[in-house]
């Protein structure tokens, strides 16, 4: 009996450990993504990309998939393809499923690459595969660009413009 409790408090002390890991992990994650605000209706997300700033990775959901949002900083190399410019400013849009296996990559500011943790792929700030499996650069989602406003979904100029370049 005294046993039965004993082992009832210990698998009790582990669930307990384990949640307290689980939200910290989600936290953490939390932190790393630092999300957008962005509005979400019919199959389309779009985002305000002036309050998006530079260096930092955003990302937001759009159809069930992770997209990462990059506003470059001027130490990042500049994709005359793959790159979004609005005025002065460039940004990386790219779906975040490494295209190896689908992992999420996550963004390291200290040397601006995607890593992706499942196989050690990597990708530069653009997107582009620099090292490992994944067989090709991070896909681009659909999207338009209306003033400052990033509607994921469609199809706007930009958008096939960069898409025709990066084929
Ligand atoms: Fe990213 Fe394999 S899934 S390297």
């Amino acid at each position: 009996m005294h046993d039965k409790s004993r082992r009832a408090f210990i698998g009790k002390a582990f669930a307990g450990v384990a949640g307290v890991g689980a939200v910290a992990s989600l936290v953490a994650m939390k932190k790393t993504w630092d999300p957008l605000p962005s509005a979400v209706s019919a199959g389309f997300t779009t985002v305000d990309l002036s309050s998006v700033e530079a260096g930092k990775l955003n990302v937001v959901k759009w159809r069930g998939k992770p997209v990462f949002i990059l506003k470059h900083t001027d130490d990042i190399e500049k994709n005359e393809i793959r790159d979004l410019v609005v005025g002065s400013d460039r940004y990386t849009v790219v779906i975040g499923l490494c295209t190896h296996l689908g992992c999420i990559p996550s963004w390291n500011p200290s040397d601006k690459q995607f890593k992706c943790a499942c196989h050690g792929g990597a990708f530069d700030a653009s997107g582009v595969e620099k090292f490992g499996p994944p067989p090709r650069p991070l896909d681009i989602p659909p999207f338009d660009l209306k003033g400052s406003e990033l509607v994921l979904g469609e199809e706007g100029e930009q958008y096939k413009k960069i898409a025709a370049a990066a084929v």
